[in-house]
């Protein structure tokens, strides 16, 4: 193949959508209550929003009391730093798992620093840009799946000109780094945790697998396509990002920025209002897939991408059986999926769309979970609602079928979810990334990461973007964290309160709403929160995904990193700071809860880091075991 002669520049997921969907800037739409913009006055907000009768305890949270409570963290804060390693507490200790490119099997590939590896070395190795993760107990095994998000050019691709795809093996290196990885890991007689190289369960899940569609969406014209003349057997999952996992021993992968792997030939080719709202365009991201695999030309194949967008369930018992996709749970850029087991047995699931100015979802079964029972059929039959927040601190599920979103039918609510979300008038939100459910109370967190044209500009989908309610500070830099508590206590209730958990900002710099509320100081600063978890304490741990250049807005933050909170006195503090250019995301524990892992996400990204290896070492993705050094719970 020739050269690429692809000029786009590696850029965000949503800045790449808004060059090729541009949006007027909202210049005339009414604008906006004032909200208290001192800082003591933004925290009686904060506070106050959700309603003291409502959230009770949740609404005591103010500065002090954090401090005056008895204390539920085992470890003193760290400060904020940009070294090119990880920071954890005193008394913590952190080692790396496994990395972007180590084989699975013994007759894999090492990794390759010079070529950084080939398609045939990729797909038996580990993948790329690690984010969700969950571990299973499997009998005495145990079963660890993560997600390979994507892969940054310049760092798959550095050892080529301007890291930019030579060859068709190089396109297709790229998408074999994309998927899951699922593999046996196990601890060393002194504790450090591997993976099982040659275990039984070792899979990789590529773009290329073979799955299976179910619920409502599947069979429809709509995803059919000239290989798949039934639309039920899509190939492949990408982009996954967020995840979520069932009490049944199923992962939930989730699958978000899908549409920047297509393109077509013709570069003037026009894509349907459908794609559009999507991202879909005639340029993708820069991967070239549809340079060897015509599935990804949209001209050729304009259903492929109504077969992506959606959450896979995923068995790591059985390595053999083909991954479901969940058309159910609707069709966005899906961060994660929450599941809770409703008091009456139902599955509720909660799910953030992670574009600016999009929605959060709840899906709700039909049928009831039950220890033993069949559980195939839970996420195939129920309910799909988008969220609407009341600036009074309420907020309500707004159901999506085909009477509420004039859509035909629930298989086109499953396949164009965005487009029934706007027109039931859910809530635009500042790109909701994870949620997490308190194991120990009925209450719902979302990462709200950022969103620089809140109050500036509509979604893409033309829905304007006030500054109000959980998302009140325009051209937000920040981010925040919602929390929401379900009427009674009972998810599948239509109707909640919510506040303000926490609002990012820089007290350094700011003495406004850009401060961030109360429980951040200059000693536990951060922006950007993405990834949620929480123990089975009840302490939620956030990831950042946000600017790391420690300067201007950012001065003071450092490098991404993790913090835990006490949902009971609001109490943040840092807990891990990763390498230079890192993302922190993923979180799960061991069956003991003796260790944490954590995914690094592509250190180095803008060519500046060199973790883990260091020395001259091309930079990996890689999962991270942390311990205790007395070896006590870390969850
Ligand atoms: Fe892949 Fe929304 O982060
Ligand atoms: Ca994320
Ligand atoms: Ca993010
Ligand atoms: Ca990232």
């Amino acid at each position: 193949m020739d050269k690429n002669t692809d000029t786009t520049e590696e850029i965000s997921f949503d800045d790449f959508d808004e060059q090729i969907n541009p949006k007027p800037e909202e210049n005339d739409f009414d604008r906006i209550l004032e909200i208290a913009l001192t800082r003591r006055g933004l925290l009686k907000s904060v506070v106050a929003v959700g309603g003291v009768a409502t959230l009770g305890s949740l609404a005591t949270l103010a500065p002090g009391d954090a401090q005056a409570a008895t204390t539920r963290f085992a470890f003193e804060s760290i400060d904020a730093n940009t070294l090119d390693d990880i920071t954890v507490p005193q008394g913590y200790s952190a080692q790396v798992v496994t990395r972007w490119g180590d084989p699975l099997w013994s007759d894999g590939i090492d990794f390759d620093h010079a070529t950084r590896g080939s398609a045939a070395s990729q797909v038996t190795s580990f993948g790329d840009n690690i984010d969700g993760m969950e571990v299973f107990a499997h009998g005495d095994k145990t079963l660890m799946v993560v997600n390979n998000e994507y892969t940054n050019r310049k760092i798959i691709w550095g050892n080529r000109e301007e890291g930019k795809y030579e060859t068709n093996d190089d396109v297709l290196k790229g998408k074999m780094a994309h998927g899951l990885t699922v593999v046996e890991i196990a601890q060393s007689d002194s504790g450090e945790w591997a993976i099982v190289v040659d275990s039984p369960y070792n899979r990789r899940v590529t773009p290329d697998t073979v799955m299976q569609m179910t619920g409502p969406a599947a069979g429809h014209d709509l995803l059919k396509t000239s290989a798949d003349p039934d639309g039920n057997t899509p190939l492949g999952t990408y982009n996954n990002c967020g995840n979520g996992s069932t009490p049944w021993g199923t992962y939930l992968a989730c699958e978000e920025n899908f549409n920047g792997y297509f393109s077509a030939a013709d570069e003037a080719h026009k894509v349907s209002p459908e794609l559009k709202r999507y991202g879909v365009s005639s340029k993708d991201w820069g991967y070239g897939w549809a340079k060897v695999d015509d599935r990804f030309d949209v001209s050729k194949e304009p259903n492929e991408p109504n077969r992506h967008g959606y959450v896979v369930e995923i068995d790591p018992r059985k390595p053999d059986a083909a991954p479901k996709k969940r058309s159910a749970l609707g069709r966005f850029k899906h961060e994660n999926a929450e599941l809770v087991i409703n008091h009456d047995g139902r599955v509720v699931v909660y799910m953030g769309d992670d574009e600016r100015g999009e929605f959060l979802y709840r899906f709700v079964s039909n049928g009831v979970y039950a220890v033993g029972a069949e559980t195939d059929s839970l996420l195939e039959d129920g309910k799909l609602y988008a969220a609407k927040f009341h600036d009074t601190g309420a907020g309500e599920w707004l159901e999506l079928n085909p009477e509420t979103s004039g859509l035909a039918s629930m298989a086109e609510v499953c396949i164009h979810t965005r487009l029934a979300a706007s027109t039931v008038g859910a809530t635009t939100m500042d790109r909701p990334e994870w949620v997490a459910a308190n194991p120990k109370a009925p209450e719902v967190y979302c990462a709200l990461t950022n969103n620089k044209n809140r109050g500036i500009k509509p979604n893409a989908g033309g829905d304007l973007t006030p500054a109000v309610g959980p998302n009140p500070r325009e051209k937000n830099l920040y981010g925040q964290v919602v929390r929401w508590r379900p009427n009674g206590g009972d998810h599948t209730s239509n109707g909640f309160a919510w506040d303000l958990f926490v609002m990012a900002g820089n007290p350094k710099i700011h003495s406004d709403a850009y401060a961030g509320s109360a429980n951040v100081n200059e000693a536990n600063m951060f922006n950007s929160p993405d990834g949620l978890k929480f123990d089975s304490n009840g302490m939620l741990w956030i990831q950042t995904d946000g600017n790391y250049t420690n300067a201007e807005e950012f001065e003071g933050h450092g490098n991404n990193q993790m913090l835990a909170g006490d949902p009971a006195t609001g109490e943040l503090r840092r807990f891990l700071v990763g390498p230079n250019e890192c993302e922190v995301t993923g979180c799960t524990w061991s069956p003991d809860k003796r260790t944490m892992f954590i995914g690094i996400q592509h250190p180095g990204e803008r060519g500046n880091s060199h973790w883990p290896e260091g020395g001259d070492a091309v930079p990996r993705s890689a999962v991270v075991a942390i311990k205790r050094d007395d070896g006590g719970l870390v969850g």
